[in-house]
């Protein structure tokens, strides 16, 4: 791996120390255990520099054949607007197969998703307490 280069790994238990740092960056709730229950409903993809750190995460949750929902969709901040959130996206329609995609989008991946055909279904609203 040459210097600067980041790769796409498949997402394993030993990549939740690093992608709690890219949650917590972004002042996401989740904790170590969530990232776990994620990851052991979902496949998944993190993206690795050439320090392996993980600068940037994505799961795919299937339900069934039905469908399946892209979630946890995150690239460092340091390393943002270098096409590697488009890459984590091939990655995960990879993933998905043949199921409809669905997500729920931060108004940060708005621009991203728009682009590869997402379209506005509904508002959520999420509280955290
Ligand atoms: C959303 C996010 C993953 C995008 O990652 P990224 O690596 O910067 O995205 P890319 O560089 O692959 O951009 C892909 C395309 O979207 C566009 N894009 C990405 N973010 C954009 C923004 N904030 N404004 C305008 N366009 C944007 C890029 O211009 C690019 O278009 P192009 O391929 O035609 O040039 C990243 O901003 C992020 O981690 N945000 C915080 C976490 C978050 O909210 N995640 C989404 C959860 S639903």
């Amino acid at each position: 791996m040459q210097q600067g280069e980041i790769e796409l790994q498949a997402f394993g238990p030993d990549h939740i120390e690093g992608a709690v740092v890219l949650s917590r960056q972004e002042n996401w709730p989740h904790r170590p255990q969530d990232w776990q229950m994620a990851l052991q409903l979902s496949n998944g993809a993190v993206a690795l520099d050439d320090q392996g750190r993980v600068t940037g995460t994505i799961l795919v949750t299937p339900y069934g054949m039905d469908c399946a929902m892209i979630n946890m969709v995150i690239v460092d901040r340091n390393v943002r607007g270098k096409g590697l959130g488009r890459r984590l996206m091939d990655q995960a329609f990879a993933l998905a197969g043949d199921r409809p995609l669905r997500l729920v989008a931060t108004a940060d991946g708005m621009p991203l998703y728009e682009k590869l055909g997402f379209v506005p279904s509904g508002t959520i609203r999420q509280h955290q307490g």
